[in-house]
């Protein structure tokens, strides 16, 4: 694994614009979520023998899997997208839009005939094709060459007319843009450049539902805040969304965030090492197990708060994310089990190394990793990769390659 710390982490409040996922933003975007019937707060697990066997006072995994049904957060962010796109298009407050009124007739018909478009790896295009199957509108999906068949036969069970393409991901995005504009299509991707901020800021809102519900059910267990959370990161959405609303909420209390990505993919991690403030694409075929986060190019808007506000960026290889998988579907006894996939496990991965590994004990020390951390990680998917998911947890695919 490559570790980077990050020379200046910046205090809250003195850098970057984080209104838009401040609380007040954030409660409007869990009002909304929660208008479906689908919506329930997903299970905040208590792994205590985890954390006590790895060196730390607690450790939360909060299980995505169980996201509306549909394996993954993604969700989230794609619904919310919908929902204000709706609103702006008829005049009206994202408040006023609700899960039934977005199946409302006269809805319908205010809107006319659109189409929504996207590139993913998968859980996104699940997600945006569910999110337009809700509205009765079409959805179009592409998927970077070698994505796993499965996905896309989930996407297109929500109705998308979805295809593999042979690009990888970064290009599928360009691909989808053009298409669209040829079509007429509206693209709601979850990654911004300059010049397309308003889907993936509101993507990003959705996204800080997650945050919003975790604060609350560890404040019920009687933490006010995190210690510690491990953030995964594809284009850095995901993570930008729930570091910047910890940094909004919680000011000088932010707890120490760590970034972690696979070596074939670390855009946020490569950017911070080049150290200039500016996001840098990594290029090639950014081949890893952990296909939600096979992107190359960082969500600017993400970018510049993993670059104000994280502590520590974490490259790391396929086998750490298939350990984390068979850590959490193995647990010690006491400790409840986690369906976790690739991109959602690797975070677990990660910090069973960091623990065990005599050779990091420097790094342990200088992240605060000790027997007071309270350390919250996030799965963000289920096993949306079937056979993937029994190759590495049954038969062992992609073990360690020696024992600590
Ligand atoms: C399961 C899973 N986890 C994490 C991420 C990372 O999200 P982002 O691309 O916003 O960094 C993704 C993205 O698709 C994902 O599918």
């Amino acid at each position: 694994m490559k570790f980077y710390l990050n020379p200046e982490p910046k205090t809250p409040g003195k850098r970057g614009d984080l209104r838009f996922l401040s609380l007040s933003e954030a409660e409007k975007a869990r009002r909304f979520h929660r208008t479906f019937s689908q919506y329930h707060p997903t299970p905040f697990l208590h792994l205590s023998n985890l954390a006590q066997h790895l060196g730390i006072g607690h450790l939360f995994v909060k299980d995505e899997s169980q996201r509306f049904g549909l394996n993954a957060f993604k969700v989230l962010g794609a619904s919310y997208a919908i929902g204000h796109f709706v609103a702006q298009k008829l005049g009206c407050d994202i408040s006023e839009i609700t899960a039934k009124s977005l199946r409302s007739t006269s809805l319908r018909e205010g809107l006319g005939d659109v189409t929504f478009a996207t590139a993913t790896d998968g859980n996104h295009g699940r997600a945006l094709a569910w999110a337009a199957q809700q509205l009765g509108a079409k959805s179009v999906v592409y998927m970077p060459k070698g994505s796993d068949p499965v996905r896309l036969e989930a996407i297109r069970s929500h109705g998308a007319m979805a295809s593999i393409t042979d690009l990888n991901y970064d290009d599928t995005v360009r691909m989808t843009f053009e298409q669209a504009k040829e079509h007429g299509w509206v693209v709601i991707q979850d990654t911004a450049w300059p010049g397309y901020e308003d889907i993936p800021r509101w993507i990003m809102q959705g996204y800080s539902t997650i945050a919003l519900e975790f604060l609350e059910q560890l404040q019920e267990q009687g933490f006010y805040r995190p210690t510690h959370v491990f953030l995964q990161a594809g284009v850095g959405s995901f993570a930008g969304a729930v570091l910047g609303f910890l940094a909004s909420y919680l000011g000088g209390d932010l707890p120490t965030a760590v970034i972690v990505e696979p070596h074939n993919a670390a855009c946020i991690y490569h950017s911070a090492r080049v150290g200039d403030g500016r996001a840098h694409a990594v290029r090639g075929d950014l081949d890893t197990i952990m296909a939600g986060l096979a992107c190359g190019e960082p969500n600017t808007i993400g970018w510049e708060i993993l670059r104000d506000y994280a502590r520590a960026y974490v490259s790391c290889p396929d086998w750490v994310a298939a350990n984390g998988m068979r850590v959490l579907a193995a647990p010690l006894r006491g400790d409840s089990p986690i369906i976790s996939g690739e991109s959602g496990a690797v975070t677990c991965g990660v910090l069973e190394q960091l623990m065990v590994k005599p050779d990091y004990e420097q790094l342990r020390q200088e992240l605060g990793l000790n027997p007071d951390s309270v350390v919250v990680l996030i799965s963000t998917e289920g096993d949306t990769s079937p056979k993937t998911y029994r190759d590495i947890v049954w038969y062992g695919k992609y073990s360690a390659p020696t024992r600590v």
